[in-house]
């Protein structure tokens, strides 16, 4: 329920896009501008600022958590407003 195969998809399945997974539909909102703390992105892949899960497992699913700058370029993203640009 989540296409992130292109940059274009992606951003338009993410940006203040609700939930719509098997495990998280009804749970929240993939990204919100300015708000980590409430993204199920930044929750679906940080085990360090969400130790408890909401919902559904950590991503990527049965692979290793991201490395400590991807997630932080995730979420400084998502906290500088999540903007649709190419950098
Ligand atoms: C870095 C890569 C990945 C990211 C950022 C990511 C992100 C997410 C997010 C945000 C959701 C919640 C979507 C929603 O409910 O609306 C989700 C759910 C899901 N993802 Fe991923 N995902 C990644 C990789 C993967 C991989 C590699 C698999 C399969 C091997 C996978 C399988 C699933 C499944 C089955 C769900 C629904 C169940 C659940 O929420 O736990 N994902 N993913």
């Amino acid at each position: 329920m989540l296409d992130l195969s292109s940059q274009t998809t992606a951003y338009n399945a993410l940006f203040e896009v609700a939930a719509a997974g098997s495990a998280c539909a009804g749970k929240g909102t993939r990204v919100i501008p300015g708000n980590v703390d409430q993204s199920v992105l930044a929750e679906k892949i940080d085990p360090k600022l969400f130790p408890n899960l909401d919902c559904g497992g950590l991503m990527p699913l049965g692979g290793a958590t991201l490395s400590q700058s991807d997630i932080d370029e995730v979420e400084s993203w998502i906290a500088a407003g999540a903007k649709n640009d190419t950098d």
